[in-house]
C-alpha cells in the first residue's frame, strides 16, 4: 500500500493533541510539515507554552529531553532518538573527571561554576544544575558567561571547546582545553579563565581556513558567515559569527547582490536566501543524525500516537531531571 505521507501527516495533526516541531538542520520535506520552527532556544522556549498534550520533536535526542525536562507532563516523542555527535562526547563520569582535573590543580570544587552547552545529555545538565550552574545556547552563551562570570567562579565550559574559546577570544578573556597542550603547556585552570572540554562538532570542524581563502580568492567582495561550533582559527578569519537563528537574520539582512559563504549544516544553507549564497566547503556539511529523521517516520509516530501506542517516547529520570531543570530554568530566566 502505498501512503501518501504528506497528506497523511497533515491529517493526523488536525487530529491529535499534537505540536509538530523541527529543528533548521532537519531535511526540507520534514522540516515543512512542522507547526514549530527554530534553533535550540527558540525550540527549548517555545515548546513550553503551546498547550498541547503531545510534541513530536523531530531534531537530535538532546532536544527533545530539553521539552521533557521543562514540561515533564508533556508527552514528548521523536521519530529518531538521533543523538548529536557532540553531546555523546560528554556523560556524567567525563563532567566528574573535568572536574577533578580542576580540583587537582587547585581549585576547590565550590570555586567551579559549571555552564554546559545545551547540545549535552540529561545526566550532564543535572550535575551542572547540581554545582549552581547553567545551560547555555550559540545564541546566548555571552550573556550567560557574562552571568557566571559575576560569581567570581572559575568557569568549566563543556562540552564544546569551540564555543567555549569563540566566547573567551570574544570577551578577551584567557581560555584553555582540557589535555590540549600549548607551547609544551597543559591547560592550568589557575591562570585560565574559562577551561573547556575537549569536544567538538564534526560538521563545523569541516570548515577551514582554506575554505575562507578559497571564496575570497575567487570572489573578493565576499563575506563569510559561520557558526561558533567552528574552529577558532575559522571564526577568526570569518566576517560574521553566529547561532542559527543570528546566521538566518545576517543573511538575510545583506544586499541582495551581496555574495555570502555560510559555514553551517547543508539543509539550513540550502534554505536561505537563493542566488548568491554559497556553502562554505568542497564537501557537504550534513548532520547525519540530524539526517537521520525522514517523512515516513514522522507519519509513523504520529500514527503510534493515534493507534494509542507511542514509540519512542522521550523519559528522563525524575531525579536527573530536578536538577537539570535548575540548569536549564537559570538560562531561560536571563531571558
Ligand atoms: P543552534 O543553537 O544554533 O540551533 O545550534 C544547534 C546545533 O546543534 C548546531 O550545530
Ligand atoms: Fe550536534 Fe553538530 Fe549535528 Fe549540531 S551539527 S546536532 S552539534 S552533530
Amino acid at each position: 500500500m502505498n501512503i501518501d505521507y504528506k497528506k497523511e501527516i497533515n491529517r493526523l495533526k488536525k487530529d491529535l493533541d499534537v505540536t509538530v516541531v523541527a529543528h533548521y538542520y532537519q531535511r526540507d520535506e520534514v522540516f515543512e510539515m512542522a507547526d514549530i520552527v527554530g534553533d535550540s532556544l527558540e525550540l527549548a522556549r517555545r515548546c513550553q507554552s503551546d498547550g498541547k498534550e503531545w510534541v513530536v520533536f523531530c531534531g537530535v535526542g538532546f532536544m527533545g529531553q530539553s521539552v521533557k525536562i521543562l514540561d515533564p507532563d508533556k508527552r514528548v516523542l521523536m521519530p529518531k532518538i538521533a543523538c548529536c555527535a557532540m553531546a555523546r562526547m560528554m556523560d556524567g563520569l567525563y563532567f566528574e573527571e573535568s572536574v577533578q582535573y580542576m580540583e587537582e590543580r587547585g581549585i576547590a570544587r565550590e570555586d567551579i561554576l559549571p555552564i554546559t552547552y545545551i547540545n549535552s545529555d540529561a545526566s550532564v545538565k543535572a550535575k551542572v544544575g547540581e554545582m549552581g550552574g547553567f545551560v547555555c545556547t550559540s545564541s546566548n552563551a555571552f550573556k550567560i558567561i557574562e552571568k557566571g562570570l559575576e560569581t567570581g567562579k572559575k568557569i568549566l565550559f563543556v562540552p564544546d571547546r569551540c564555543l567555549g574559546q569563540n566566547f573567551a577570544i570574544k570577551m578577551g578573556l584567557k581560555s584553555c582545553v582540557i589535555g590540549v597542550e600549548v607551547d609544551g603547556k597543559e591547560c592550568d585552570p589557575k591562570v585560565a579563565d574559562i577551561i573547556c572540554f575537549n569536544g567538538f562538532c564534526s560538521v563545523h570542524q569541516l570548515f577551514t581556513v582554506d575554505d575562507i581563502e578559497f571564496y575570497r580568492k575567487k570572489f573578493p567582495n565576499i563575506k563569510i558567515a559561520v557558526h561558533p561550533e567552528c574552529d577558532p582559527s575559522v571564526v577568526a578569519a570569518a566576517d560574521f559569527s553566529g547561532s542559527t537563528s543570528q546566521l538566518i537574520k545576517y543573511v538575510n539582512d545583506l544586499d541582495p547582490e551581496q555574495k555570502v559563504a555560510i559555514g553551517t549544516e547543508y539543509n539550513l544553507v540550502n534554505r536561505m536566501r537563493k542566488g548568491n549564497t554559497y556553502v562554505l566547503s568542497s564537501t557537504k556539511p550534513e548532520c547525519p543524525t540530524m539526517n537521520e529523521t525522514t517523512l515516513e517516520d514522522l507519519y509513523n509516530t504520529l500514527k503510534s500516537i493515534e493507534d494509542e501506542k507511542p514509540i519512542n517516547e522521550i523519559v528522563v529520570d525524575p531525579e536527573i531531571r530536578k536538577y537539570a531543570n535548575m540548569a536549564l530554568e537559570r538560562m531561560l530566566a536571563l531571558k
